[in-house]
């Protein structure tokens, strides 16, 4: 599988994935109605990267937070930004955990499953991981949802990379039931990413989705003219703004 080279993209990552307020609440929220009120989790992030989701949930959910990545640029970044030191950063790679049996409360991951080769040992180890009360929440875009979104319309080589690499949501419900988790249940969030179509396109010329990294100059070039000439015609489509997103949960043990 091609991989998107993550020392480099750590650079400019934040830039073009920039979490709004309104969006860490939405998400925060999520996480915390499938969390329950247990209070002191010890909670993994796993494919962290910059800490987006990582440093958040650290200082407002009642958690103690592990970001794990397999990039030491994603994780210098994530590092640069916990001032306080409220995350422990570990260099993981997400197929082969170093972590002992039964470690962590609950696992959260955010777009990592299409940068590993195997999704199903991802989640054989997160059930390795988890205590029997434990709790998975895998964020990701499924390529039903993504198909026909912003960058996979105006960038046509991005769309054959990510429709090679990215799960459908039945995938990910298998994936989960053949580790061995129980009451999957799955819900798409729609989320708005962009304020404005301006910073939609600024955000896609620093390369905001790692895909659009792994595609040559000439097609990144012409995506960008295509997708400038949209907005130049279209600046209020919605469809410039906003994300469908999903977020599928899985309990090491069933709930009955
Ligand atoms: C699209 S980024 C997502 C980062 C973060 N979760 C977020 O939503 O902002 C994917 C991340 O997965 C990491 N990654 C890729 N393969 C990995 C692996 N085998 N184990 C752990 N992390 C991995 C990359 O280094 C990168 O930081």
């Amino acid at each position: 599988m091609r991989k998107a080279d993550y020392s480099k993209i750590s650079a400019s990552y934040d830039k073009g994935r920039s979490l709004s307020e309104s969006n860490i609440e939405i998400w925060l929220a999520l996480i915390s109605k499938y969390i329950g009120p247990r209070k002191g989790l010890t909670l993994l992030d796993l494919g962290c990267g910059t800490g987006r989701f990582a440093l958040p949930i650290a200082n407002r959910l009642n958690c103690r937070v592990v970001g794990a990545d397999y990039s030491k640029e994603m994780l210098a970044k994530a590092q640069e930004k916990d001032i306080k030191g409220v995350v422990t950063w570990d260099y993981e790679n997400a197929q082969n955990l170093t972590y002992r049996d039964a470690t962590f409360d609950v696992v959260f991951m955010s777009h990592l499953l299409h940068h590993v080769d195997s999704p199903a040992r991802v989640f054989t180890e997160c059930k390795r991981i988890l205590t029997t009360s434990g709790v998975i929440l895998v964020r990701y875009g499924a390529i039903e949802q993504i198909r026909h979104d912003v960058e996979h319309t105006f960038f046509p080589e991005a769309l054959s990379i990510d429709e090679a690499r990215t799960p459908t949501i039945a995938m990910v419900e298998k994936w989960l039931t053949d580790a061995g988790f129980s009451d999957i249940t799955t819900e798409e969030v729609v989320q708005q990413t962009f304020e404005t179509s301006i910073a939609h396109l600024e955000s896609a010329k620093v390369k905001n989705t790692s895909v659009l990294t792994m595609i040559s100059q000439e097609a990144f070039d012409k995506g960008i003219d295509s997708m400038s000439e949209y907005i130049r015609k279209n600046q209020d489509d919605p469809w410039l703004l906003f994300d469908r997103l999903t977020l599928t949960v899985g309990y090491n043990s069933s709930l009955k």
